[in-house]
């Protein structure tokens, strides 16, 4: 199941946090991997079910896979509370995102630990959707009138030891104020941040906050927007579905 993204297609990632039991988490990749056949739906699309509902879904779709929301640096070991890499391999999961704000923020992750992991999957050859994004007291910085070198140094300090040429490698711009406010990044916020990240990594730049069905397209139209890394909008999988199919009509 290891795909590697064309630079062609556009990544669309579900990201279902704590949503969806492993019996709904089944019926909705039935379904979107059904959709993905039938329409002939070219992007890559990856969905992230919550640790408890990884499997090894019988997926007909090359362009459809399952990636794990976490998972701790260490083959197996004393880690209580923890998946470890025997539990991916198990399923044979090789997609990973590090570095969700939700887990920096919440969770309290330090980029020492954010680095910890990367290097672990990256020696393993995971596929790594690795996530940046400014606090809103950053954009805000009402002391500093170049607001855009503030969220370039803080953003750079998120990337701080990560190997960004590393080949299996997809970064996901995620402003923390846009995550689950309903209130996307402005479409210049947008191709401000990713033409500056460009400009650091040739890699793939996804966009994700507060997408949906209705603001998919003028976002998946940005020059150097990538993708999108979608959270609430993609747990219904009939919108999840609508957010592929419009996904897919945009050119690259
Ligand atoms: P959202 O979440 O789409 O609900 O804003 C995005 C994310 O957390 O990846």
């Amino acid at each position: 199941m290891s795909y590697k993204p064309s630079q062609k297609s556009h990544t669309i990632i579900a990201n279902f946090k704590s949503n969806h039991t492993r019996t709904s988490t089944k019926e909705f990749v039935k379904y979107i991997d059904n959709f993905i056949q039938n329409e002939k739906i070219k992007n890559d699309i990856i969905i992230f079910p919550s640790a408890s509902a990884l499997d090894e879904y019988d997926i007909l779709s090359d362009n459809l896979s399952i990636g794990t929301q976490n998972a701790y640096c260490e083959f197996k070991g004393s880690y209580t509370g923890e998946s470890t890499k025997i539990h991916l391999d198990e399923f044979n999961i090789k997609t990973i995102l590090i570095g969700h704000s939700e887990r920096r923020h919440i969770l309290k992750e330090t980029q020492e630990l954010m680095v910890r992991k990367f290097n672990f999957y990256k020696d393993a050859g995971f596929k790594i959707i690795y996530c940046v994004g400014e606090p809103l007291e950053v954009k805000q910085d009402k002391n500093n009138k170049n607001t855009n070198k503030i969220i370039q140094e803080y953003i750079c300090e998120q990337l701080n030891q990560i190997d960004i040429s590393y080949e299996n490698l997809l970064i996901a711009y995620e402003p923390v104020w846009a995550i689950g406010t309903g209130i996307s990044a402005s479409l210049e916020d947008i191709k401000q941040i990713h033409k500056w990240l460009k400009t650091l990594t040739n890699k793939k730049i996804l966009y994700g906050g507060s997408v949906k069905e209705d603001n998919i397209k003028n976002i998946l139209e940005c020059a150097n927007v990538d993708g999108a890394l979608i959270g609430t909008a993609s747990w219904i999988k009939e919108d999840f579905k609508n957010i592929i199919s419009i996904s897919d009509m945009i050119k690259k």
